[in-house]
């Protein structure tokens, strides 16, 4: 398949430039203030893909921001890949942590620095660049249908109304994600794992108004201190959750996989010093990458109250926030922890306070076989560019629709992510090693083809 490094050769720039135009569009779906962007994000990949030769392109609305849809069926008899993608992004907040602005795309040291470039225009833009490239040369293998949705990182909230009213539309044999990251560029891997989540957040209200922390304070309960003592309790002197029934329903991995997982390549002092920490912590008796992996955790996110401007303000403030999350292992049911952590959070309250909590958005772990044809066809295919078989690997990121398109379509998903988890997704200075970039439109088109192979 020369003809395809060929294409990415002859076309190098305009890939770049174009994908460089749509991390320009800041499409941030958790904050109103940048609707218009997201949406305009959307008309660009539908455009895009339009160009690229997909037919039937359209923007699906939804009661969120629209789900982009195109297709090209060249054979009904042929397998069809349905690929998933998302083109809205995390907020950008803190920008004064970035070394450029995160929506000015600049490429340094061989990476592309934007908010969004792994998480996920890059990674989803490789699709629409490789399909291009396949249509071109009429080499197309199989059937591709498109859906990139622009809610997936405010929790994906239409996309099961969508899905389900969509059945036959978004038919398919398997779906193909780009949308995780790799062990290294030398260390191949393909992502067998995800976890799920349960994310929520919590208001702790003492006093009726803001008081004077001199005239005040000793006297009345802080809701600040209070929400750190609740906080400090979720975890017991083992890291683990204290949430009664937390752990009921996780699955115990199997000594066998877990010596299976301890293979993959880990060194704990170049983890800690490209982190900047001494030392690691985690639940007592599991390693780290089982610690992101097969077990649950629960994290406060952010946490605020009183005063945080410049300077000082003497204040017992009214009220306390946090924003929590809990990543789940297969078989715990997101809902079921939120339930319990619920329960527990409002027990837990002293009667000083009043505590709220609100579910945010939630969804199921996921673990993808390695004996399907899919994940065959894609370990293929990254054997076929990087020169070396890829090792199967949980992580510990959620993609919840996985589980719901398995629920709903009946189908299951690959997920060939390209990406490093030192690309900072979520984080300031985002990048995508464009390497990366390339590597991923090279990989693609195996994988079409062999899963069209392997599917007869
Ligand atoms: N692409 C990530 C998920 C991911 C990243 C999986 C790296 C594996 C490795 C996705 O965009 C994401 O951020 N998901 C959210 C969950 C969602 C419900 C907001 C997450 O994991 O926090
Ligand atoms: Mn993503
Ligand atoms: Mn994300």
């Amino acid at each position: 398949m020369s003809e395809i490094l060929n294409a990415i050769k002859a076309n190098q720039q305009r890939f770049l430039d174009e994908l460089f135009d749509l991390l320009r569009i800041p499409s941030v779906s958790a904050d109103t203030k940048f609707a218009d962007d997201v949406k305009k994000a959307a008309e660009f990949v539908a455009q895009k893909l339009k160009e690229a030769g997909a037919d039937k392109v359209e923007l699906c609305s939804t009661p969120g921001f629209p789900i982009v849809y195109g297709e090209k069926i060249i054979d009904e008899k042929l397998p069809t890949v349905l690929v998933y993608g998302h083109y809205d992004v995390q907020p950008a907040d803190p920008y004064e942590l970035w070394d450029s602005p995160p929506f000015e795309p600049v490429v340094k040291d061989g990476k592309i620095f934007a908010r969004g470039s792994a998480d996920d225009k890059g990674q989803m833009y490789m699709h629409v660049k490789a399909f291009e490239i396949l249509m071109k040369q009429n080499s197309l293998p199989c059937n591709i249908k498109f859906m990139i949705e622009g809610e997936e990182e405010v929790g994906s909230e239409n996309l099961e109304n969508f899905v389900k009213a969509n059945l036959e539309k978004l038919k398919s044999d398997v779906v193909l994600i780009s949308d995780t990251s790799m062990i290294s560029n030398e260390e191949p891997s393909i992502t067998t794992g995800l976890r799920g989540l349960s994310y929520l957040e919590v208001e702790i209200t003492g006093p009726n108004r803001d008081l004077h922390s001199g005239v005040y304070g000793g006297a009345v309960a802080n809701p600040i201190n209070i929400l750190c003592d609740m906080i400090s309790k979720l975890h017991d002197e083992k890291r683990k959750i204290t949430i009664p029934g937390f752990y009921e329903d996780v699955e115990t991995v199997s000594a066998e996989e877990r010596a299976e997982m301890a293979k993959a390549p880990f060194n704990q002092a170049e983890y800690n010093a490209d982190l900047g920490i001494k030392k690691e912590l985690g639940e007592d008796g599991f390693t780290t990458l089982e610690r992101v992996s097969i077990r649950p955790t629960l994290d406060v996110n952010g946490i605020w109250g009183g005063y945080i401007g410049q300077g000082a303000k003497t204040v017992l403030p009214s009220k306390a926030y946090a924003k929590i999350s809990m990543r789940l292992v297969p078989n715990q049911s997101s809902e079921k922890i939120t339930k319990l952590f619920t329960e527990y959070f409002l027990k837990a309250a002293p009667e000083y306070v009043q505590v709220k909590v609100t579910p945010m958005h939630g969804g199921e772990a996921a673990v993808t076989p390695t004996n399907s044809i899919a994940y065959q066809a894609a370990a293929k295919a990254i054997e076929a560019t990087y020169g070396k078989a890829p090792i199967p690997l949980r992580t510990g990121g959620s993609i919840p629709i996985v589980t719901m398109f398995e629920k709903v379509l009946g189908t299951k998903s690959v997920l060939l992510g390209f990406g490093l988890d030192s690309d900072s997704i979520h984080s300031p200075n985002e990048h995508y090693g464009v390497w990366n970039y390339f590597k991923g439109i090279e990989t693609i088109p195996y994988f079409l083809k062999y899963f069209t192979e392997m599917s007869k």
